[in-house]
C-alpha cells in the first residue's frame, strides 16, 4: 500500500489526533537507544484506547502493514525500532497512561500501557505499597516495554523480573481480538497461560495495553552499602552471607569493577569515589524492609564479619538517603559513562550465580585476546548472575578496529556462556540484535515451537517484523 493511502486509512480509522506524520516529531522513535539502527516510517499512531488499538490492529492486519510497538524507546536491542523500508508503522500507547485503580487490600493496581515505570512506582508509594521494579531507566521506559520485554533491572533477586510481577494481562491479538484478563488473581489455573507468552514476546504475538500487577508493602528502613572487595569470588561469598544474615532481606547485590567506577568519576558530573579503599571489584549491596527494622546494624555486623574471613576490604554504610542516592547514581551511570568514553561492546549474559567468578575469569581472557583495543567493564546484578559483559575502547585505540572485533568477540563469549548453562540474552531481550543469536543457541525444538506459536497467533507477520524470530 502507498503511503497516502496508509495514512488517509489511518486517519479514517483513528482520527487526526492519533497520527505524527511531521518527520521531526517521528525522528526520535526512528533510531533506537544505543544508535545501532535506523529505521523510516511514514507515522507513529497513537490511539487513545484499547478498543482503538484493536481496530488498528485488525486494519493493519487486514491490510498486511507491519505494526512497531514502542515504549519509553529504551531497548539496548532494537527491539522497537522499525526497518528501513518506510512501510512499517511505529505504534505508542503514550496517550493510554491512566493508573486505572489500585487496590491496596489486595496489593495490586491496574495501569496501561503507556505509563511510565516510574508513575507506577508513585502510584503504588501513594497508596503505601511498594512495586518493586526498578531500573536505571524507570523515569522513561514505560510498563508496556517492561511487559513485552520481561524486564529485569535491580531488584530481580528479591522479586523476581517483569514476568513475576503481572497478575493479570489486557492484550490485543493481530486481528484485533482483543483478551481483557485483569483480575487481581494469585490463583488461577485454567488452561494455558497466555499472559506469559504475551510477556517477554517483545510485541511479536500480541500488543499490551494493560496489566494488573503485584504490589508488596511499602518500604519502611533500608540500609545501603558501597564494599569493597578483592575479587569476584569474594563478592558471591559476600552475596550468600548477607542473604543468610538479613533474613533475605537483601534486594539489592551489584557488581561494580574499579574501572567502571573510574569512568563514571570521570564522566558523569558530581559523582564522588564512595569507599576510601581502592579495590579491583566493588559490592553495592542494599538490605530493605518493610518494617521499622535496625537495618544499619544488621548490615554493619555481616560487613564487619565479611572483612574478618577476607571476602571484603573496606565498606561505606549509606548515612542518609542522600548518600544512599549518590551510591545508586554511580552503579545506574556505569552505561551513560561507557557511551561517553566512546565505542563499546556489550553482552548481557547471565550464569548461575555460583559460576560468575569463573565466567569472568575465562571471559576476560578471551576479551584480552580477541578485542586488544578495549577494556573490559564487566558490571551487573551479581545477585542473579547477570552480568554485563561490556567492552570500552582505549582511548587511543581506533574505533572502527574495536568494533571490528564484534562478531569473534560475541561468538567466543556466548559460546562461554552456553558452556555454563547460561543466557546469552539475560534481562534485555532478542530484539534485532540477537535474532541470529537466538536461531544458533535455542534448543531445535525449542525455536519451531516458537514459530509455530508466531504463526498461529500472527500469521500475516504484521507483528514487529523481523524481531525475535527469522521468518525461519
Ligand atoms: C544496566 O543494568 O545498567 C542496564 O541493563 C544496561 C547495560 O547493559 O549496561
Ligand atoms: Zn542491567
Amino acid at each position: 500500500m502507498d503511503t497516502t493511502r496508509l495514512l488517509q486509512g489511518l486517519r479514517e480509522l483513528l482520527g487526526e489526533a492519533a497520527l505524527i506524520t511531521a518527520p521531526e516529531d517521528i525522528a526520535p522513535a526512528l533510531i533506537d537507544h544505543r544508535h545501532l539502527y535506523q529505521g523510516a516510517a511514514p507515522a507513529i499512531v497513537q490511539p487513545a484506547d484499547t478498543a482503538a488499538v484493536s481496530r488498528l490492529l485488525a486494519w493493519c492486519n487486514a491490510q498486511r502493514v507491519g505494526v512497531v510497538p514502542q515504549g519509553g524507546n529504551t531497548s539496548y536491542c532494537g527491539g522497537a525500532t522499525p526497518d528501513a523500508s518506510g512501510r512499517q508503522i511505529v505504534l505508542s500507547l503514550k496517550r493510554m497512561n491512566r493508573i486505572r485503580g489500585v487496590d491496596a487490600a489486595n496489593f495490586s493496581l491496574v495501569a496501561e500501557a503507556g505509563c511510565t515505570l516510574a508513575a507506577v512506582q508513585a502510584a503504588a508509594q501513594q497508596a503505601s505499597r511498594l512495586f518493586p521494579l526498578s531500573l536505571g531507566s524507570e523515569g522513561t521506559c514505560q510498563i508496556g516495554g517492561n511487559l513485552a520485554t520481561n524486564a529485569g533491572g535491580t531488584a530481580v533477586l528479591r522479586y523476581g523480573m517483569m514476568r513475576d510481577l503481572v497478575l493479570g494481562l489486557e492484550y490485543v491479538l493481530a486481528d484485533g481480538g482483543v483478551v481483557s484478563d485483569l483480575a487481581p488473581l494469585r490463583k488461577d489455573n485454567t488452561g494455558y497461560d497466555l499472559r506469559h507468552l504475551m510477556i517477554g514476546s517483545e510485541g511479536t504475538l500480541g500488543v499490551i495495553t494493560a496489566a494488573c500487577l503485584k504490589l508488596f508493602p511499602r518500604t519502611r528502613s533500608a540500609a545501603t552499602a558501597w564494599v569493597s572487595v578483592p575479587h569476584p569470588a569474594a563478592a558471591i561469598q559476600l552475596l550468600g552471607r548477607l542473604r543468610e544474615a538479613s533474613g533475605d532481606r537483601l534486594s539489592g547485590c551489584e557488581l561494580v569493577p574499579q574501572v567502571a567506577l573510574d569512568l563514571v568519576l570521570r564522566h558523569i558530573p558530581q559523582t564522588r569515589d564512595p569507599v576510601a579503599t581502592r579495590a579491583p571489584w566493588y559490592l553495592l549491596a542494599e538490605l530493605t524492609s518493610s518494617g521499622e527494622d535496625e537495618l544499619d546494624a544488621m548490615l554493619e555486623n555481616a560487613l564487619a564479619s565479611a572483612i574478618d574471613a577476607g571476602q571484603a576490604l573496606d565498606a561505606t554504610v549509606a548515612r542518609s538517603e542522600a548518600q544512599r542516592d549518590q551510591f545508586w547514581a554511580i552503579r545506574e551511570n556505569v552505561p551513560a559513562a561507557q557511551r561517553r568514553a566512546g565505542g563499546s561492546l556489550k553482552h548481557d549474559v547471565s550464569v548461575p550465580v555460583s559460576m560468575l567468578p569463573d565466567f569472568i575469569e575465562r571471559g576476560a581472557a578471551l576479551a584480552a585476546q580477541l578485542a586488544p583495543e578495549g577494556f573490559l567493564v564487566a558490571y551487573g546484578h551479581a545477585g542473579d548472575g547477570n552480568l554485563h559483559f561490556n567492552l570500552s575502547q582505549r582511548p587511543e585505540a581506533d574505533t572502527a578496529a574495536f568494533l571490528a572485533r564484534e562478531a569473534p568477540l560475541k561468538r567466543a563469549i556466548h559460546d562461554l556462556v552456553a558452556q555454563l548453562h547460561g543466557s546469552f540474552s539475560a534481562e534485555h531481550g532478542i530484539g534485532q540484535l540477537k535474532v541470529r543469536e537466538l536461531a544458533r543457541y535455542a534448543p531445535p525444538a525449542e525455536l519451531a515451537a516458537m514459530r509455530s506459536i508466531k504463526r498461529a497467533l500472527d500469521p500475516n507477520g504484521i507483528l514487529n517484523p523481523g524481531k525475535v524470530l527469522d521468518p525461519g
